[in-house]
């Protein structure tokens, strides 16, 4: 079926990997790249390279955004080690939260990453919440009232983030689905895992599904290009 007309998100989340030097020589690559479609296009590199990346896509007029993959839980302050939300104010305008990794790896809990959302709304940032089965019940209960609305959702299954194994088209849909009627809200789910050109329109030509975020292909430029290229044609 078309999906013409949906709004499409493509975010590509690099996790802690590429030099300054690296990211730099991605994002010329980027010259003259004109937007096709009518994707948003974020990329969330790590955060000592937001700046330099933020002044890159401006200064090449990229159709781009910038965005992080994590901001903390709590505002200015006696904080040591922390980026709060309005450190990034002005440099992204999106937050990759609560993904499965940052669970795992530093034991982010539910409530943690709601303070996360508070502290990204306050300041009109739009967070992207990362979300798994079976536990989506959970994972969204800890939001205050009217902060779900506000969110964008990527439903990213454990088994499938880096395997090359992706989630079928039609398990996701039914996901997403669900994450609507949880949310009872309108809002964009995306799907994350195993994500390249060759499947990326199987997943958006579902009528739920309105985007992707993208570890391993966002890394390669032929590979981020081909996305954006294969989601224009939705
Ligand atoms: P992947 O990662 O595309 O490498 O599977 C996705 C993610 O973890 O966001």
């Amino acid at each position: 079926m078309s999906q013409a007309g949906k709004s499409i998100y493509l975010v590509a989340n690099w996790k802690s990997n590429k030099t300054l030097v690296e990211m730099e020589a991605f994002l010329q690559q980027f010259r003259g790249y004109r937007e096709e479609g009518k994707s948003v296009n974020i990329i969330c590199p790590p955060t000592p390279y937001l700046k330099t990346a933020r002044d890159i896509v401006n200064n090449l007029h990229l159709p781009m955004k910038v965005g992080a993959q994590d901001v903390s839980a709590y505002p200015f302050g006696a904080y040591t080690g922390a980026v709060s939300a309005g450190m990034l104010l002005g440099i992204t305008e999106y937050c990759i939260v609560g993904h499965s990794e940052r669970r795992r790896y530093f034991h982010e809990s539910n409530q943690e990453i709601a303070n996360k959302i508070t502290q990204l709304l306050e300041l009109k940032m739009k967070p992207i919440l990362c979300v798994d089965t079976p536990y989506l019940e959970s994972q969204l209960a800890a939001l205050e009232p009217g902060q779900k609305e506000q969110l964008i959702v990527a439903y990213e299954p454990l088994e499938a983030i880096g395997s090359g194994i992706p989630a079928t088209p039609e398990e996701v849909e039914k996901v997403a689905e669900q994450i609507q009627e949880i949310t009872q809200a309108n809002i964009p789910v995306l799907y994350g895992g195993s994500v390249n050109a060759d499947n990326i329109t199987s997943f958006l030509n579902q009528t739920q599904i309105q985007g992707a975020l993208v570890g391993g292909e966002s890394l390669k430029v032929e590979g981020w290009k081909a996305i954006l290229r294969q989601a224009a044609t939705i």
